[in-house]
């Protein structure tokens, strides 16, 4: 591990994987669990991009196309993000960092709070098998619950299991064409974060290959054990 921390500070963790690979239900999950924060860049940049921000303006071509939103961009999303009150309560990075300048800019930014990260996860998965788990995705749009056709239907169709919304979304980027560019993405500039966490001796790997309950097992023992 490396930088320094005090006692109390709030716990900070990596979700790395390719897309697919489950980034967006563990963390749901492990939220729910341990009381951190989700925060998802894909989710802050769609919601700039449904809003007409500035910065959504910015992202929407890169994100339909498969491809990564400029370093500048994320890095200043994020940052206002973490100073948000409820991140005190420690956070889940889930599609950040996704180059090797986000994750330099997230120690830095984590050193002037005083915080480091406890645990970088990588999500260990086929790249096969990711194309029929993006296209079986359908979220709640009303409490942004995830689920999938096959591997997690709702209770009642059409009907969130959580909320009871049936207003039931599906991403415009969750296409065979996008998802390969984004998996293309995926190794070209993510996968080398593997090895820089691993030099850090802050990683683990998961195998997320397994059913999606396996997985939140392997990986609360994991995250039990990062912030203890
Ligand atoms: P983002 O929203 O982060 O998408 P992603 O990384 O492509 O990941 P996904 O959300 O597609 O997958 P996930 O791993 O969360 O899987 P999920 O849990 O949903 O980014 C979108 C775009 O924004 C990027 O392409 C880029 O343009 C931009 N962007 C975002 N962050 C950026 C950054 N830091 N820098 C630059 N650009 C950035 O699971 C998928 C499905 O599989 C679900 O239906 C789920 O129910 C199912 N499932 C999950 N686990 C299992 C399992 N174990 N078995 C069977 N099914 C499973």
């Amino acid at each position: 591990m490396d930088g320094a921390t005090t006692p109390t500070a709030a716990p900070v963790l990596i979700l790395l994987g390719p897309p697919g690979a489950g980034k967006g239900t563990q963390a749901r999950m492990l939220e729910a669990a341990h009381g951190m924060v989700q925060l998802s860049t894909g989710d802050l940049l769609r919601a700039a991009v449904a809003a007409g921000t500035e910065v959504g303006k910015q992202a929407k071509a890169v994100m339909e196309a498969g491809g990564l939103v400029s370093d500048a961009l994320v890095i200043a999303i994020l940052r206002d993000r973490l100073a948000e009150p409820d991140c005190a309560r420690g956070v889940i990075l889930d599609g950040f960092p996704r180059t090797t300048v986000q994750a330099e800019a997230l120690d830095t930014l984590l050193g002037e709070m005083g915080q480091r990260i406890d645990a970088a996860i990588s999500l260990e998965v086929d790249d096969a098998a990711m194309v029929k788990r993006i296209s079986g995705r359908f979220t709640c749009g009303a409490c942004g619950e995830g689920y999938h056709d096959t591997f997690k239907p709702t209770i009642t169709a059409g009907v969130c299991d959580k909320c009871g919304s049936t207003e039931m979304k599906r991403r415009t980027d969750d296409n065979a064409e996008t998802v390969a560019q984004r998996l293309k993405a995926y190794h070209a500039q993510t996968g080398p974060l593997v090895a820089y966490y691993e030099d850090k001796g802050s990683l683990s790997r998961i195998d997320a290959m397994a059913p999606i309950e396996d997985v939140a097992t392997a990986l609360n023992v994991v995250v039990s054990e990062a912030i203890a």
